[in-house]
C-alpha cells in the first residue's frame, strides 16, 4: 500500500491545492493531507480550522486523510509510513524553495521521495496569500476556493 503525504500551510485551502490532492488520490493508495500546525508561524486560520476546512473539501474523496502536524515533517512521513511527500509546482519561482525542501527532507529521511505535480495553467497564479488578499479587500474569490467551504473562508476573512 502505498502512502503519500500532500503537505502545506493552507491557509486556507484553495482549488490549486484540491487539484493536487485529488490528482495524487488517482496515483496512490492513501494520501494524508499534512497541515503544518506551527505556533512560531502567523497563520489567519487556526491548525483546528484549516483541517476542517480541507475535510468538507475532500470529503468525496475516500482515500484522503487530513491532519494537523508539529515538528519535521520527514518524522512524520516515517512515522505514518510515508513513502513520498507530494508537492504541487506553480512556476519556476517555486523551484528553488521546492528544491531545498525536498533536498533537506531526502537529507533527514533518505527513504523519503519529493514527487512534483504541475499545476493546471489556470491555477498558476493562485496562492493562500492571493485568496486572502482578494476577499479582505472585498475581492471575487469564488473561483479561487472551492465552493463548499467559499461562505465560511469569506465570512472568516472580513472578520480580520
Ligand atoms: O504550503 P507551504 O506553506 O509552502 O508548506 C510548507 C511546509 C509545511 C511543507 C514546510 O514548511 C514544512 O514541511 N514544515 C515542517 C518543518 C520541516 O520539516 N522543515 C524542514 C524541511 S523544509
Amino acid at each position: 500500500m502505498k502512502t503519500v503525504i500532500c503537505s502545506g500551510s493552507f491557509d486556507p485551502v484553495t482549488v490549486g491545492h484540491i487539484d493536487i490532492i485529488t490528482r495524487a488520490s488517482k496515483m496512490f493508495d492513501k494520501i494524508i493531507v499534512a497541515v503544518l500546525h506551527n505556533m512560531n508561524k502567523q497563520a489567519c486560520f487556526t491548525a483546528e480550522e484549516r483541517v476542517r476546512l480541507l475535510e468538507k473539501a475532500t470529503s468525496d474523496l475516500p482515500n484522503v486523510e487530513v491532519t494537523s502536524f508539529d515538528g519535521l515533517l520527514a518524522d512524520f512521513a516515517a512515522q505514518k509510513n510515508a513513502t513520498a511527500i507530494v508537492r504541487g509546482l506553480r512556476a519556476l519561482s517555486d523551484f528553488e524553495y521546492e528544491f531545498q525542501m525536498a533536498l533537506t527532507n531526502k537529507k533527514l529521511n533518505p527513504e523519503l521521495e519529493t514527487i512534483f505535480l504541475t499545476t493546471r495553467s489556470e491555477n498558476m497564479f493562485l496562492s493562500s496569500s492571493i485568496v486572502k488578499q482578494v476577499a479582505q479587500l472585498g475581492g471575487d474569490i469564488s473561483s479561487f476556493v472551492p465552493e463548499c467551504v467559499h461562505d465560511e473562508i469569506i465570512e472568516r476573512l472580513r472578520k480580520e
